[in-house]
């Protein structure tokens, strides 16, 4: 029994030092912070910041646990792909699906779970989520599809899709149901 349980013991080190290896998960990179929305409140600003700036924005915080695989390979999925998806750093500069705003804070959707879970200063309660909603940039979705905008979203959605390892949505799903 100390023998088969040892045996497991290196087995899993073994495996987890082999994950380390991996490349994915380390480009831990802030572009520069282009332009930012004009907030409705500072307070909304400031719950935006805390509950949605680390994968929406390019001033990610970067803490000692996001280099460790596999973790460091959902954070950087999620950043990557929520900065894709809506940047609060490049207000206005693309194609990003920003008129869903409202919608995904309302419904509980954003910030992500497995996120809020080690985040607790991420949460919304209602107080919270209405001075939120409330102070939303009003110039929301009014800059889709400009002439001369930069157009990043499909060059970086297939780098993402090459890069990952295997299926993040499945895996989003799964770490939905813990
Ligand atoms: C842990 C990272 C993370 C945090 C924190 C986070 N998001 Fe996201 N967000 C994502 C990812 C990843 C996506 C794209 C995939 C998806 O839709 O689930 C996304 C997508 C979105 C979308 C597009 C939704 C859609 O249906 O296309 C909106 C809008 C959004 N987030 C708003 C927010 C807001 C507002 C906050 C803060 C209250 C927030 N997010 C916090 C990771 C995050």
């Amino acid at each position: 029994m100390i023998k088969l349980l040892s045996r497991i013991v290196v087995g899993a080190t073994a495996l987890f030092l082999l994950l380390q290896l991996v490349p994915y998960g380390r480009n831990h990179n802030n572009p520069p912070v282009i332009q930012e929305p004009q907030w409705g409140s500072t307070q909304a600003q400031q719950i935006a910041r805390q509950a949605c700036y680390d994968c929406h924005s390019n001033e990610t915080a970067w803490p000692w646990y996001t280099n460790i695989a596999p973790m460091s390979w959902l954070i950087q999925r999620d950043v990557e792909e929520g900065r894709i998806h809506l940047n609060f750093s490049e207000w206005g500069m693309g194609d990003h699906e920003d008129h869903d705003l409202g919608e995904a804070i309302r419904e509980g959707e954003m910030p992500p779970r497995q996120y809020t879970l080690i985040h607790p200063e991420a949460r919304l309660d209602a107080a919270r989520r209405e001075i939120l909603l409330d102070g939303l940039p009003a110039d929301i979705g009014s800059n889709q599809g400009e002439s001369g905008t930069i157009d990043h979203h499909k060059p970086r959605q297939q780098m993402i899709e090459s890069a990952a390892p295997f299926d993040w949505r499945a895996m989003n799903m799964v770490l939905g149901l813990v």
